[in-house]
Formats: C-alpha cells, structure tokens, sequence
C-alpha cells in the first residue's frame, strides 16, 4: 500500500538540492548535438500547485523553492529556474514542476523519456501533465516497479543518458536493496549517468546503503549532502543527498555552489 504524496513536499529545500542538481546535468548533457535517454524509476505526478491545500498545510515549499525565488537566490539563467518558468507560463503563478516536467522542459525533441510511476492517482496525473508536451517528445509511462523497469530497459537506446532514483524510502529494505540494484545497472550500462536521491534522517539510515555504494568504487562517483532544519518540530529529515555515478562534468561545481547556498539559507 502506498501512501507517500509528493505533493505535501513538493518544492521543498530537499527537492531544490534535488532538482538544482538534475537540472544542471541535463543542461550538460544537452548541449551535445547527441540524443539520449532520460530515464525515472520513481517519476511522481509531475506537476504541483504550491498553493493546494497539502502544500500549504506543511509550509514546506514556503521555506524552499518560493524562499529562494522571492530573495532571488536562484540564478534566473540556471535550468531550474528556468524549466520553472516554462511550468508556469502554461500551469499558473503557483505551480512547481516535478522532476518528470524538469525533464522534459530541458530535453529536446529527439530525445527519448521512460517514467515508472507505481501509484494509480499519481500515475493518471502525471500522463495527464505530460500530455500536452506528447507530440513533440517520446515519452513512455509504465505504472509498474520502477527498480524492475530500469533493469529490464538498461542499456537503453540512445545508450547516452540519465537514469534518476527517486524513492520515498517508504519500504524500509530499499536502503538495503538500493546498492546491489545500482551495481547491477551500471553492469549493464556502464556509459550511464545513474542518479540516487536520498533523505537524511536523524537516525542515519541512509548511512549503510552509501558505505555500500562507496565501496564499489564506481567511476565518476559523486556525493553531495546537504543538511537543513526539520520541517517542523520532530521531523526525522534534517538533510538530503545524492550519490550520481559517471557524473558530468559541471556536476561539481553546482554541487559547491548549492553547498554555499544551503549555508547562506541556514
Ligand atoms: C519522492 S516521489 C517522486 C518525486 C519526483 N521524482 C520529483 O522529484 O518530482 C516518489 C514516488 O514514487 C512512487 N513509488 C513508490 N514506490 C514505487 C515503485 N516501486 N515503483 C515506482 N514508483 C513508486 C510514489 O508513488 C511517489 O509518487
């Protein structure tokens, strides 16, 4: 049974280090006159209103997204301001997108894009989201185990690409789970950009499932943390990170900057 919904979180200071970070690879990536594949195993619905009733009951983006946007500290010329900027153009003041709509604003018309999205609700809506975008990109959405559906298609064609993990660490064993399954993708496609979200949670359960992925000394191996106050008194999530294999280049250097500005937030 799942009952995470992105959209009490949905633009939250988790999603910023989150999105920033994506946006900027796929900006990399882009730039080369090559298509490639974008793919997700955890996609959520795409598309959020930051003024609904569940986004605004946790503040959570309030003290994300639209702090940075209102003081200014997101570059109007980086990527996820602008993918923001496009969402809100069609979608209203107050919408945000998820990272499937990040995507497929940054991604061009040759390029190939493979969301997993297990939920029913979240699933239909995102099919809804993306379907004004349907003629000019070739988007697939499976409702169906993301981790599954990435192993089945890696390698992927175009063989250049992105593949984000996403989870909502709702199922415990995915900690535990998560460094065997990259392991096994980057056998498989060893020319993939593999991207690994995760939460910090005060009780460190992140901390085994990147021991394990450090370990395997991957190529290209990035981590990036940052840490920030709880949402609200007793929240277990005091940070975020990524871990990325056969990270582009320019990764770093966001990484640094979006280090400075969690400091400057804090
Ligand atoms: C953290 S949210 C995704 C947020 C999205 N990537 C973004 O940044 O906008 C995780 C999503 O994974 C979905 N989900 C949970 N287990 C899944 C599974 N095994 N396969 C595919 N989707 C799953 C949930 O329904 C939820 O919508």
């Amino acid at each position: 049974m799942l009952s995470y919904q992105h959209i009490y979180h949905a633009g939250n200071l988790a999603d910023v280090q989150k999105h920033a970070l994506l946006a900027r690879m796929l900006d990399y990536l882009t730039r080369k006159d090559k298509p490639l594949s974008y793919i997700e195993t955890h996609a959520g619905r795409g598309l959020y209103q930051l003024d609904a009733a569940e986004a605004v009951k946790t503040g959570e983006a309030e003290a994300g997204i639209s702090r940075l946007l209102d003081d200014a500290l997101l570059a109007q010329d980086h990527p996820l301001a602008e993918a923001i900027a496009k969402t809100r153009d069609t979608h209203g003041p107050a919408a945000y997108p998820g990272s499937p709509m990040i995507a497929t604003h940054l991604l061009r018309s040759g390029d190939s894009l493979t969301f997993a999205e297990l939920h029913p609700q979240e699933n239909a809506a995102l099919r809804q989201a993306l379907r004004p975008y349907g003629a000019a990109r070739s988007t697939r959405v499976h409702q169906q185990d993301g981790f599954e559906l990435a192993l089945s298609i890696a390698p992927p064609t175009p063989r250049r690409g992105l593949l984000l993990i996403d989870p909502s660490y709702e199922i415990r064993q995915d900690y535990a789970r998560i460094p065997g399954i990259i392991a096994k993708l980057h056998r498989k496609w060893n020319v993939g950009v593999i991207v690994l979200w995760y939460p910090i949670l005060t009780d460190g359960a992140h901390k085994p499932m990147l021991t394990a992925l450090q370990a395997q000394d991957l190529p290209g191996a990035l981590r990036h943390e940052v840490t920030f106050p709880p949402a609200r008194k007793g929240h277990r999530m005091v940070g975020s990170g990524m871990f990325v294999v056969n990270a582009p280049h320019g990764t770093e250097e966001e990484a640094a900057r979006l280090t400075k500005l969690f400091h400057q937030l804090s």
